[in-house]
């Protein structure tokens, strides 16, 4: 059965594998530690047993939240993992005002989660994303009341 928790900084090698295994460019052990040393910054791991199946990191500043990164290992994705995560994520934060995160224009699947979740897009960041090819992909962000995810869920 996969679980959800809340994880602290001593699983930090643990994360930085997982996004590794999600993003081509995924943070590094120190890039991963920087991230999690944050102010306001929790992290959510879920795990197959001894298996880590995805993770989800996310940043509380005020009244307002930040989703900072989602990703689910390719052997768990099409489960619900990813939409499980990024609940998780506003369920710490049920007070915020908002949720935000920002997303590559080029990521079908994470457009068609956001998007079936409720979030809506708020605004667009021309050419933010350098891919490691060089090439330039716009950022669209995206955003929702914590309190909505819960009524689509
Ligand atoms: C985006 C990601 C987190 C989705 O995780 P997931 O566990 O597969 O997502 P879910 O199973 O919760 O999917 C929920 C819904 O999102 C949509 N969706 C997810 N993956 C999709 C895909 N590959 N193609 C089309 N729709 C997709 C579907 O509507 C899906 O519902 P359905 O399976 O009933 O059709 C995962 O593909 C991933 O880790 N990608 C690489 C990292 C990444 O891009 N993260 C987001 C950065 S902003």
């Amino acid at each position: 059965m996969i679980e959800l928790r809340v994880v602290d900084r001593a699983y930090g090698v643990v994360l930085s594998e997982l996004h590794r295994e999600c993003f081509p460019d995924g943070w590094g052990v120190a890039s991963m530690d920087e991230v999690l040393r944050s102010p306001g910054v929790y992290a959510i791991l879920a795990a197959d047993g001894e298996a880590a199946a995805g993770l989800a990191l996310g940043r509380r500043v005020a009244d307002e939240a930040e989703l900072l990164t989602v990703g689910v290992a390719p052997a768990f994705r099409r489960r619900g993992l990813g939409f499980a995560l990024v609940r998780a994520v506003a369920s710490v934060v049920p007070l915020a005002r908002k949720l935000h995160l920002e997303v590559a224009a080029d990521n079908p699947p994470a457009l068609t989660l956001y998007r079936m979740m409720g979030f809506e897009q708020v605004g667009r960041r021309k050419d933010y994303y350098r891919r490691l090819d060089g090439r330039l992909v716009d950022a669209l962000t995206f955003a929702i009341e914590p309190r909505k995810i819960a009524a689509v869920a």
